[in-house]
């Protein structure tokens, strides 16, 4: 997590790295800060301001400061993994002189050593953060050069690094570092940018450049060098890139994650129309002669995008017949997972920079599997890595809580199930034009889910104030309640657990007592009667329950449950793109009423850039 920008140009520097860092905001929100080369009057130190909280205290600081001015600058945002979040452990850091400044992405793992070591020959620390030691050791290291400098911090750390570097002897560039964390330079007009993410500087140009494993660049307002660890010169290509990145802003929402909850028929219908056309769906890399020689599909996520595949993977058994396994990213790598050339392993990601999903990715390629991503943010690095991408057409996502980018995958996974399926002549014609028109239909349908809204609101009036909340439900049910469960512990922050109905009897039922919530989802018709028999087995216990299920189950689920919430029947391999929605919108309404901080809940940040 955390999120790095850089500015060399003719403008004002701490304008640009207040706009970008705003950007970047979802990376973590823990705190902020900005170092500078005041170019009016050569300084012997870099200028840097730097605040606990939310990137709004850091701008109101800079514009306090009336002197605090330059052309070139670095900025970060953090998210809090060594040491508690405050003035001093934000970034950027500097060493003793205060001449070299530092922002970083990642995590120095060898940072105790390389501590100890300065320590040991009087060098002082001031934070508890593992980023300071990389600006101490550069300032012990620096002698004038300071490419070379940092380019020897950089051969002395282990872990992973996107860095930003600043010296007030040369304040005409800054140096960027690159190993396993991403780092993207943008090119301008008289002016170039590095950020974590595009959408730093997606606004000023289209121009970029990935640093790949282990690259360096020193980057001046007209001209820019690139290098490998051992100080080479290498060439590397500038691309274009064709992104709208979207609205960022809330169009009269109260809300980032409600306005992404309603904006959903539309992220679904633009990632659909990107590969369907003429009756029928175009994914040229998975070709026949390719899908006939694989066994096995892994789908291989974290958070929000595993539970994707969680759902997906009784679409993929049941119509393409190829056995599909599901795994976190973050297990998945750690516990030697049986992969060869006939595996096709399917990473999903929002925002296509989850550290352990990418670290999957490269497993499974390093084991000879052919990899797909399923990513939102154009360019990012698990796109960049995979070997074909599918992009799901959600826009840009703001909110923590991912809502439209998971309704944009599940359709992604449904498309490629069917497409599998088709060319593997594994469902008829008919069964396919079936399936492909249902999955048109989506949009529509959870626009008409949507309507619910006013009606979950009142729900959430009436459970918003439990402390204990259970979700309960089979098969791809169960699917929707671990993504229920998630949504709503996320943003409302009341303890909550998604069990497989049947699994209740086994343990966890000891918990339910008077007065505990059970949202049970219960829309697979051939499972309705075994789920309402769970019901019942809770209800005797004192829970009190909410229901979700399809229209035509109304009455029957009445008779048994407190309060019932419908979503329109479909076939129940798709139906979890509806019954996600009032989930979605109960969380959001809790986490209202309850008055939590929504779009940026605690502790968390949108993108998981380290392990
Ligand atoms: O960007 P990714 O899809 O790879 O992110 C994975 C998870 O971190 C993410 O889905 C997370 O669980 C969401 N905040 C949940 O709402």
């Amino acid at each position: 997590m955390c999120g790095i920008v850089g500015y060399v140009g003719k403008k004002s520097a701490p304008e640009f790295l207040l706009g970008a860092l705003e950007k970047l905001e979802y990376r973590g929100y823990d705190s902020s800060g900005i170092a500078i080369c005041n170019d009016k009057e050569k300084k012997d130190k870099v200028e840097l301001i730097k605040k606990k909280g939310r990137i709004r205290v850091l701008r109101e600081t800079v514009e306090n400061f009336k002197d605090f001015f330059g052309k070139v600058g670095i900025g970060h945002t953090r998210w809090a993994t060594h040491g508690e979040p405050s003035d001093i452990n934000s970034h950027p850091h500097t060493g003793a002189s205060g001449k070299i400044a530092v922002v970083h992405n990642g995590i120095i793992e060898n940072y105790m050593i390389l501590k100890k070591n300065l320590m040991q020959k009087g060098i002082k620390f001031a934070s508890e953060t593992d980023t300071e030691v990389v600006a101490v050791l550069a300032d012990y290291l620096y002698d004038g050069d300071i490419f070379e400098t940092v380019r020897k911090t950089a051969l002395s750390l282990e872990g992973s690094f996107a860095l930003g570097i600043l010296c007030s002897d040369f304040p005409d560039r800054i140096i960027a570092v690159k190993k396993e964390s991403p780092l993207i330079l943008g090119f301008g007009n008289e002016e170039n940018y590095i950020a974590s993410d595009i959408s730093a500087f997606a606004d000023r140009t289209k121009k970029i450049c990935r640093l790949d494993e282990c690259e360096m660049a020193v980057i001046k307002n007209s001209e820019v060098s690139f290098y490998n660890f051992s100080g080479e010169k290498i060439n590397k290509t500038i691309t274009e890139i064709d992104w709208n990145i979207g609205s960022s802003e809330k169009n009269g929402f109260d809300h980032f994650m409600l306005k992404e909850i309603m904006e959903q028929p539309k992220a679904v219908k633009e990632t659909l129309s990107a590969r369907c056309s003429n009756n029928d769906i175009l994914i040229d890399d998975l070709t026949k002669e390719y899908l006939e020689n694989i066994n096995k599909i892994y789908i291989v996520a974290c958070g929000s995008s595993h539970h994707v595949g969680v759902a997906a993977k009784y679409a993929f058994e049941k119509l393409s017949k190829i056995t599909t396994n599901t795994d976190l990213a973050s297990e998945f790598r750690y516990r030697s997972p049986i992969i060869d050339e006939k595996t096709l392993v399917i990473i999903i990601s929002q925002s296509g920079e989850t550290a352990d999903s990418l670290a999957a990715l490269r497993e499974a390629k390093h084991k000879g599997a052919k990899t797909l991503a399923v990513v939102n943010v154009v360019g990012s690095s698990i796109a960049a890595e995979s070997d074909c991408v599918i992009y799901t057409w959600a826009g840009m996502e703001v909110a923590v809580a991912t809502t439209k980018a998971y309704s944009a995958q599940l359709s992604v996974m449904y498309m490629l199930a069917l497409h599998i399926a088709k060319i593997l002549n594994k469902i008829s014609k008919e069964k396919f034009e079936k399936h492909f028109n249902n999955l048109l239909n989506l949009p529509d349908l959870i626009e008409k889910t949507l309507e619910e809204k006013t009606k979950v609101f009142e729900i959430a009036k009436k459970y918003c104030q439990r402390d204990n909340v259970f979700f309960i439900g089979r098969n791809n049910d169960y699917a929707i309640c671990m993504e229920g469960s998630l949504k709503f512990k996320e943003v409302s922050y009341i303890h909550s657990e998604a069990y497989p109905a049947g699994e209740l009897k086994h343990g966890t039922i000891s918990l339910i007592e008077s007065g505990t919530l059970v949202i049970a989802v219960a829309t697979n018709h051939k499972l309705f009667e075994k789920t309402i028999s769970n019901v019942r087995e809770v209800k005797a216990r004192g829970a009190v329950c909410l229901a979700l299920t399809t229209e035509d189950k109304r009455e029957e689920i009445a008779c048994v449950a407190d309060d019932t919430i419908c979503v329109p029947r479909i076939p129940p391999i798709m139906q979890p793109s509806l019954s996600v929605i009032p989930l979605q919108l109960f969380s959001y309404y809790v986490a209202l009423l309850r008055e939590r901080d929504i779009d940026r809940p605690r502790n968390l940040a949108k993108s998981v850039t380290v392990e």
